[in-house]
């Protein structure tokens, strides 16, 4: 069991990819402390984290906060660290997604979904820090996107988050390394979560052609790349071929892929038309 004793701390670990990576690591004997806002949500998920437990003394703890507030962020954080010891691993993978026409998006979702996705996985990182610092080991993986690589049609407000985490990944990398702390950033494919249902909610008809080719995920197998990945100390985890190669081709194939879109983009402009 390869992470037995550890501890992991996995904001969004209520729902979708989070959930399945605590429970990934709950049954590789791990200690589990999920942060998200929704209460009856957290509870549920800490029923089923204990249910694939492999040991009685395993602990799953809950906790409430907001990530994108830093002082409830901290202090969960804090709780955590208190109640079962200094973390081993962080993953951030509380998130929000609202696609939309560029100019229909309210500006409160621009700052919102920067709050959510970069400055709260930025907080929980400070916030593991001290004690990650103190033990000179510790493994930060955040959860960046597809759309943390290539700028996509109707992501204005979620691709800039994602991007910022790569950023921020890139940038920690090298400087937490001389601490002992790894770092590691996750472009996830499409996956079948609740995050992708909201999504496809307000997706305009040009992106949801635009992604209608990709392959959706599981969140279990995006989870199982997660684990991969920390066990194997990968720092950039793209789950499966389509994101391998965007992940390592990404500037060479922007102009074939922005030609591709803007293909596909006229097509629905055309049908639009037709019907109007
Ligand atoms: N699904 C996809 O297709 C996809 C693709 C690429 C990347 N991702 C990324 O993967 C991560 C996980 O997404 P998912 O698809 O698993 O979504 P999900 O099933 O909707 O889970 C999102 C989790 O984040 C929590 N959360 C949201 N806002 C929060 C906040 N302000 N403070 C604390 N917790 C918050 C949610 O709980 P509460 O609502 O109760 O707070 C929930 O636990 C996100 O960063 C997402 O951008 C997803």
């Amino acid at each position: 069991m390869k992470f037995l004793n550890q501890h992991a701390i996995i904001t969004g670990g209520s729902s979708g990819i989070g959930k399945a990576t605590a429970k990934l690591l709950a049954q590789q004997g791990a200690n589990i402390s999920i942060i998200a806002r929704d209460r009856a949500k957290l509870d549920l998920a800490k029923q089923e984290i204990e249910t694939v437990r492999v040991n009685s003394n395993q602990q799953v703890l809950a906790l409430v906060a907001d990530v994108a507030k830093q002082s409830e962020n901290k202090a969960a954080i804090r709780t955590a660290i208190e109640q079962l010891g200094n973390p081993d691993i962080l993953i951030t993978s509380a998130g929000m997604a609202y696609p939309g026409y560029f100019a229909d998006i309210p500006l409160e979702i621009f700052e919102q979904t920067m709050a959510v996705n970069y400055l709260g996985s930025l907080y929980s990182t400070r916030a593991v820090l001290p004690a990650m610092e103190t033990k000179q080991k510790g493994h930060i993986v955040l959860i960046s996107s597809g759309a943390g690589l290539i700028g996509l049609y109707g992501y204005s407000a979620y691709s800039p988050s994602k991007f910022a985490l790569r950023g921020l990944a890139e940038s920690l990398r090298g400087e937490l390394k001389t601490k002992g702390i790894k770092v590691s950033i996750v472009y996830p494919p499409d996956t079948d979560t609740p995050q992708l249902v909201q999504e496809n909610k307000t997706k305009p008809l040009e992106t949801k052609k635009i992604t209608a080719s990709a392959e959706t995920w599981t969140a279990e197998g995006v989870a199982q790349a997660i684990v991969r990945g920390i066990e194997q100390k990968i720092f950039a985890i793209a789950p499966g071929w389509e994101m391998n190669i965007l992940h390592r081709w990404h500037s060479l194939l922007t102009p074939l892929l922005n030609w591709y879109f803007d293909r596909l983009v006229s097509q629905v402009g055309q049908k639009n038309s037709k019907l109007s």
